[in-house]
């Protein structure tokens, strides 16, 4: 019996030093230490073994069996050791190598132009507000005084949702949320995403960016109005510009205009940029309507305000004289960082 022992014990060690894995280790545990194992077989095979004999066999199995245990222990830190070091040394660290960087993104020119703008209006008192890009008919035409059977209305103008809902196809429904509030006086600017069902070219997207501006009191007059986007544009596109306003027609404003500024490239001689005329376009404003004031619970005859819309990529255009608005959605970050 003695010898048996012995000998499974040899064959155990010999099996634990040859195992190259965890996963064979294992095996031969099972082999040895398990229930089916050879010093399991052993024991069953006790019944020949004269009694007085039994506890001393047990105890020289159970010897074994912690023997063998301790070298398989022993075996499974080596391996993991050896495992551990094979890892890290593929894992060798360079310390002194120049890091990665990770890639960063750069403001967009819209936002760049976007803060500046607000920068000026902030400065004058004005706050920014923002309003729903999906919006209700009612504000986005009807308030604004764009009755039903308006051109803008179109449905090659305008994406509706529903009969009621649609993408606001400018800003100019914020002013008819803000005076709704009734909170006087009203100094606000709204920039924000507007959409109109138009084709992509190099001046048109379906998705584009204004900035309303609404000032409402008693006694605002077209002076107002004249002061502040003169003030705005020096600020904006430089000390010499000067700005024009040319009657026009909007539906929400009466006098209604359109404001050009002189050409900040040539400075109003005529160049490419100003198509010769030495002024661009810029946006469109007025005198809100007296039926607008008192549709929004504000009366006319107390008081008055008066209303801008900025095309933002159009001034972002001019102000780093990019040629084509597509570069604008196109987010190429070599495009992004030069501004
Ligand atoms: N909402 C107008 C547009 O999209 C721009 C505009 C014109 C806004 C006159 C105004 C305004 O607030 O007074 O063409």
């Amino acid at each position: 019996m003695q010898n048996k022992i012995d000998e499974i014990k040899k064959n155990a060690i010999k099996a634990i030093e040859e195992a190259c894995g965890v996963d064979n280790l294992n095996e031969v545990k099972v082999s040895y230490l398990g229930k089916k194992g050879e010093l399991s077989k052993l024991l069953k095979g006790m019944k020949n073994v004269a009694p007085e004999d039994r506890p001393k066999i047990g105890q020289m199995v159970n010897e074994a069996r912690a023997m063998i245990d301790e070298q398989m222990s022993k075996k499974r830190a080596e391996i993991q050791k050896k495992i551990r070091e094979e890892k890290m040394s593929r894992e060798v660290i360079d310390v002194t190598l120049p890091g990665r960087k990770p890639l960063v993104g750069h403001r967009h020119p819209n936002q760049i132009a976007l803060e500046d703008l607000e920068r000026v209006f902030i400065g004058m008192g004005y706050e920014v507000v923002e309003g729903p890009e999906v919006e209700y008919d009612k504000y986005n035409f009807e308030l604004l005084n764009i009755p039903a059977n308006h051109p803008a209305k179109d449905e090659q103008d305008t994406f509706y949702i529903t009969k009621d809902i649609l993408l606001r196809t400018q800003t100019s429904p914020v002013q008819a949320r803000i005076m709704e509030t009734g909170k006087m006086p009203i100094r606000v600017l709204s920039p924000g995403r507007v959409f109109r069902s138009d084709e992509v070219d190099a001046t048109h997207s379906p998705s584009f960016h204004q900035v309303e501006g609404l000032v409402v009191d008693k006694g605002i007059t077209f002076a107002d109005l004249k002061g502040t986007l003169q003030q705005w544009a020096t600020e904006f596109f430089g000390p010499a510009t000067k700005v024009k306003f040319r009657p026009h027609h909007f539906p929400f404003t009466e006098p209604s205009a359109e404001v050009d500024i002189t050409c900040f490239k040539c400075g109003g001689k005529g160049c490419r940029m100003c198509k010769g005329s030495g002024w661009i376009e810029i946006l469109g404003c007025g005198m809100v309507h007296p039926k607008v004031l008192s549709d929004c619970g504000i009366d006319p005859d107390v008081y008055s305000g008066f209303a801008f819309g900025i095309g933002l990529e159009r001034v972002t255009l001019l102000k780093y004289e990019i040629d084509d608005m597509r570069l604008l959605y196109e987010n190429d970050v070599r495009f992004l960082k030069q501004f």
